[in-house]
């Protein structure tokens, strides 16, 4: 059986903040497989996106420690920090959390598009790359994507700078695709156009997807296994049907119960 794109044992993170250690990450143990969707799902400040740009080592040295081992194709990234740098934007991609920050606001949206594309097809021209970076602007459902080829981040919405990113950590072809709440600032309509474009891109690629979330919905629709996380610990983890039909912790029961039922039209008479 091939290795797992990704396999975590008992990560630990401890930030370093001015109040002092908080340990954001308690001793968590997941695995992505080729072709899996795997997410996190809690409420704000469970440590989601702690977990995520831990397992890429997107967290400074001197504001994180990690412990226990994260395997990104096979090796480990927290016994061997800089074995990281060629395997991101590479082997393993994030959609960050905060799309009016992840992007630069003096560079146009083509121009860092085509920089991921650059990096991944050094040999393209650039009419090459912005035809390519077109197209996937397209698939991410932008709109008129060539009048917004040369648009700054200013210039675009919370919804279409998260499909911006989206754009861009495809650009790179990962095995792994780390998304972080990757829909969380689109309408409902686009939001499962985006999902659907992820399940479709995985279907036909095998990419392995680690996707946070707080959102059941989200959750529902595009995973294989969830884990549920709490104060930086899974309460619970399964696959999709048991979590949703027979969850047994009372925090993920209390997380269905904040979320309307899915698939089911109430008419109230
Ligand atoms: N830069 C930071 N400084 C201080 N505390 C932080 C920082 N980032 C995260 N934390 C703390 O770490 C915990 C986990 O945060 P985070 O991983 O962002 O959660 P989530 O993504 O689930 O909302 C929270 O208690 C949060 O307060
Ligand atoms: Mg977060």
């Amino acid at each position: 059986m091939p290795a797992p794109l990704l396999e975590v044992e008992d990560l630990q993170i401890e930030l370093i903040t001015p109040a002092g250690v908080v340990r954001a990450v308690d001793g968590v143990s997941f695995t992505v497989g080729r072709g899996e969707t795997v997410t996190l799902i809690g409420e704000s400040g469970s440590g989601k996106s702690t977990t995520a740009m831990g397992v890429l080592r997107l967290l400074p040295d001197r504001l994180a420690v990690l412990s226990g081992s994260v395997r990104l194709d096979g090796t480990d990234v927290v016994a061997e920090p800089s074995a990281v740098v060629p395997l991101r934007g590479r082997f393993a991609a994030l959609v960050p959390q905060d799309p009016m920050t992840a992007l630069s606001p003096v560079h146009t949206i083509g121009a860092q598009l085509g920089e991921a594309l650059r990096l991944r097809h050094p040999g393209l021209s650039r009419a090459e790359i912005r035809q390519r970076g077109i197209a996937l602007l397209e698939q991410v459902r932008i709109r008129t994507p060539e009048t917004r080829w040369g648009a700054y981040p200013h210039q675009f919405s919370g919804g279409m700078l998260q499909r911006v990113l989206i754009a861009i950590a495809l650009a790179s072809e990962p095995a792994l695709l780390v998304a972080d709440e990757p829909t969380s600032a689109l309408d409902v309509t686009v939001q499962a156009d985006v999902l659907d474009l992820l399940l479709e891109l995985q279907e036909r690629t095998g990419i392995g997807i680690l996707m946070i979330t707080h959102d059941l919905g989200v959750a529902r629709l595009v995973s294989d296994r969830i884990h549920v996380m709490r104060e930086g610990r899974f309460v619970e983890s399964g696959e999709v049907e048991q979590i949703v039909e027979d969850p047994r912790d009372p925090y993920t029961r209390a997380l269905l119960d904040a979320v309307p039922r899915l698939g089911v039209l109430e008419v109230t008479p």
